[in-house]
């Protein structure tokens, strides 16, 4: 298990979905469509908010298989998504990288998975999906930045700490954090692959309320782990992070990097 939400996942969803390159949507829908028999493989699918993004441009054939380790989640993936979509569900821890069903596969698609991953996973997941001639659209990789109006002096700094938290394990070994897109990028294209990496970030403001809110309260304990900073020296900076939200003029920007990897 995880130990992601749904409820975060769906409330970050319309926040992806604007936040995707368009242009690199639109090369894998391009590229799909010249596949004989598409066949996708969701990896870490979460409530399926990839195939929710994807489903309406690639062909009407296209078929998919869902993985995740979480079984809540992938109920609530096949609830939502509904059983006779041509969508498969499929438990999967990916950590065993050799059992990876890439048979048939012409691309395989993540969404916020790789900066939780370690760069020996990409590695092998790109000697897979190399061996196999397989394509990889990997988006909504944070990139490390955060950025707010109005600014706090202590700005940096938390973000700086949120940024080295990131490098903890988060189930695949240390992770990649805030270096996943520039990591796969390299790995893959040294394997042959046309590599495409475009940003992606989340634009905040008023109407995205709820999820800013969630997304700083969700800061406090990585904060609180890596640093010995006083608990009043972060909740101090979180109330007036918190307070900021929805003022005149209050807006955050979340850095994202999305990333399409094209066999040659
Ligand atoms: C941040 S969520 C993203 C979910 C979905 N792709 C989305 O964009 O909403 C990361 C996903 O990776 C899955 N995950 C994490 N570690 C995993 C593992 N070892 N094997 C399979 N899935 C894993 C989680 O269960 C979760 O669904």
């Amino acid at each position: 298990m995880s130990g992601f939400d749904k409820t975060w996942l769906a409330l970050r969803e319309p926040a992806d979905r604007r936040a995707r390159h368009g242009g690199l949507l639109d090369a894998l829908a391009s590229y799909v469509r010249g596949l004989p028999d598409p066949l996708v493989l969701d990896i870490g699918c979460g409530t399926g908010s990839t195939w929710r993004s994807l489903a309406g441009r690639l062909p009407a054939g296209a078929r998919w298989l869902m993985l995740d380790n979480d079984p809540l989640l992938l109920d609530e993936a096949a609830r939502r998504i509904g059983r006779d979509a041509g969508v498969t569900f499929r438990r999967h821890d990916l950590n065993d990288i050799d059992a990876l069903p890439l048979e048939g596969v012409g691309v395989v698609t993540a969404s916020a998975l790789f900066d939780l991953c370690s760069e020996p996973f990409c590695a092998a997941l790109a000697d897979r999906l190399a061996s196999a001639r397989c394509g990889l659209y990997a988006a909504l990789n944070y990139d490390g930045t955060m950025r707010w109006t109005p600014s706090h002096p202590l700005d940096a700094q938390m973000v700086a700490l949120f940024n080295s938290h990131q490098h903890t394990d988060k189930g695949f070994g240390p992770a990649l954090g805030p270096d996943a897109a520039v990591c796969l990028a390299r790995h893959l294209a040294a394997r042959g692959f046309t590599v495409r990496v475009e940003d992606s970030p989340w634009h905040l403001d008023a109407e995205s309320a709820e999820l800013q809110a969630q997304l700083l309260e969700g800061l406090r304990r990585p904060l609180l782990e890596i640093s010995d900073l006083p608990e009043a020296t972060v909740d101090g900076w979180l109330e007036y992070r918190l307070g900021a939200i929805g003022t005149p003029g209050g807006s955050g920007l979340v850095g994202h990097a999305d990333l399409l990897a094209l066999p040659a």
